[in-house]
């Protein structure tokens, strides 16, 4: 576990193995950069006005052995042009150092960058921020190569400041609250990277069991199987199921850390472990990459692992209806018709739009908590990458004050989200022939008429939903998950958790 701590003062007198220090483009250098040049006779000024350190934004260039310093080497980290700092530059900046370190044997660092305003990072955040961008850039990927392993980084502790007395406090939250999600970050990145023959829905299962088992206090987990799901009368989540031989399950996690009998916030995940599209079956391009159509499965088990860690004065329920998605003589085919547990007929028309059917019985289940607010996290369409890209999560709501919440959240932690407009009009395109609705309404709005589907499941429910098909995981040369949106949702709980 790294261990966090603020330092205040004169940067040249830290006691670290490196000290961490910002340089602008151009050359000019930050107070704190000031501070260890002076120290150090010059040496960093001289290297930058010959102009052989670029200081765009995330370069970095380890010095050793200056003089007049207690810290045997200097990072420098560049922070681009000095008008330009705010917040983004500042995470690359962290970011870049923490990767730079890590490939050194230092095992102590003090971070002397410049800091944004306080009004765009404030002592709590510099420190919480600090906590989350260290354990994503220390993250390493739980791989099945069968060679030797990296050498794990040295890396076990790091000052972070200036910070001024007043705010030390704060600053010790902010590092609290960073290091659990950067745990839960952790906990989601891994249970997504893994290949669909490992994390099928048992062994989802078995994940939520053993943090549960790490929790016996506050955290309950109950597992159903097909035979208690079928009780359930899920069937839309069964439809779904039908295909695969791989057994389905429906996990349920209680964090009773609230008092007894106040409303919890239910999050609910779409845990398909593989997603071929049925019957409606995918082209074959990347579609190795619908392992990761377990994400917001991953980030349900993830959140209430931050919520254990931090033992959060709220009441907290994790929902996740998890199985594969494939073909098979036994599997639904276009044009079934079946009946969710909330007694509504659906049409499948497209198999492939299975997330949205095994959420659908999911969110119906959530009813019975009676629920301040119901959360759902999927990688649910395509449309929402054409929409918003991998930059912006997609949020839509029956209530606009839950998804604003949400929003803000999401600008917050960095972790950024956009609410699309849910209105009735795009319910109307599920119309169908047969049934009470379809599980399909044709490419345009797909988004939208993906999110008009789990509506008319959570009629009088304070709900939200939110497409992470853009967001979850990357493709291409870096292929893995991001951990997105653990940051906002860990907010959004952190903040009911204060109320
Ligand atoms: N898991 C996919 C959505 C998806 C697509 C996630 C691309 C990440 C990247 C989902 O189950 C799906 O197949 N959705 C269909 C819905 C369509 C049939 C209405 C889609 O988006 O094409
Ligand atoms: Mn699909
Ligand atoms: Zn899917």
């Amino acid at each position: 576990m790294m261990k966090f701590e603020v330092w205040n003062g004169d940067a040249s007198r830290l006691r670290a193995d490196c000290l961490v220090a910002g340089v602008f483009e151009g050359g000019e250098l930050p107070d704190e950069t000031r501070q260890i040049d002076k120290a150090a006779g010059g040496r960093i000024a001289a290297l930058a006005r010959r102009g052989d350190f670029a200081a765009r934004s995330g370069d970095t260039l380890l010095l050793t052995d200056l003089p007049g310093l207690r810290a045997s080497r200097v990072l420098l980290v560049g922070q681009g042009k000095r008008a330009d700092l705010g917040r983004k530059p500042w995470r690359r900046a962290v970011h870049a150092a923490v990767v730079a370190l890590a490939k050194t044997r230092i095992a102590s660092a003090a971070f002397a960058l410049a800091r944004p305003v306080a009004s765009e990072l404030d002592d709590y955040w510099l420190a919480r921020a600090t906590a989350e961008i260290t354990a994503a850039a220390l993250y390493r990927v739980n791989d099945l190569k069968s060679g030797r392993k990296p050498r794990a980084a040295a890396l076990a502790r790091l000052l972070v400041g200036p910070v001024a007395a007043s705010g030390t406090a704060a600053a010790k939250r902010g590092f609290g609250h960073g290091a659990a999600v950067g745990v839960g970050l952790g906990t989601l990145r891994d249970l997504a990277n893994l290949p669909s023959n490992v994390c099928t829905p048992s062994y989802l299962a078995g994940a939520a069991r053993k943090l549960a088992q790490r929790h016996p206090k506050t955290l309950r987990v109950r597992v159903l199987d097909e035979r208690a799901i079928r009780r359930e009368r899920m069937g839309c989540f069964l439809a779904v199921t039908r295909g695969s031989d791989e057994p389905p399950r429906f996990i349920v996690l209680e964090h009773r850390g609230g008092k007894a009998g106040s409303a919890p916030v239910v999050l609910v995940g779409k845990g398909i472990t593989f997603d071929t599209g049925g019957i409606s079956l995918k082209d074959p391009p990347a579609m190795d990459e619908m392992k990761f159509d377990m994400s917001g499965a991953a980030t349900v088990i993830a959140a209430l692992t931050v919520v254990s860690e931090l033992a959060l004065p709220l009441n907290v329920v994790g929902l996740v209806p998890t199985c594969e998605n494939m073909p098979g003589g036994r599997a639904t085919k276009p044009g079934d018709i079946v009946t969710s547990a909330s007694g509504q007929t659906v049409e499948i028309l497209n198999t492939d739009a299975e997330g949205r059917l095994i959420l659908s019985d999911a969110l119906h289940y959530a009813r019975r908590f009676k629920p301040a607010a119901v959360i759902d996290i999927a990688t649910l369409t395509g449309a929402c990458v054409v929409a918003l890209g991998a930059h912006h999560s997609g949020v839509m709501a029956n209530d606009d004050a839950l998804a604003q919440e949400l929003v803000d959240c999401g600008r917050r932690a960095d972790d950024r989200a956009w609410q699309l407009p849910l209105t009735e009009d795009y319910a109307e395109q599920l119309k169908s022939n047969f049934a009470d609705m379809a599980n399909v309404a044709g490419r345009d709005g797909g988004a939208i008429t993906a999110g008009a589907f789990l509506g008319k499941f959570t009629k009088g429910l304070k709900w939200a939903h939110m497409d992470i098909a853009g967001t979850a995981y990357l493709s291409g040369a870096q292929k893995g998950s991001t951990g997105r949106p653990i940051s906002l949702l860990s907010e959004f709980l952190i903040r009911r958790a204060a109320h």
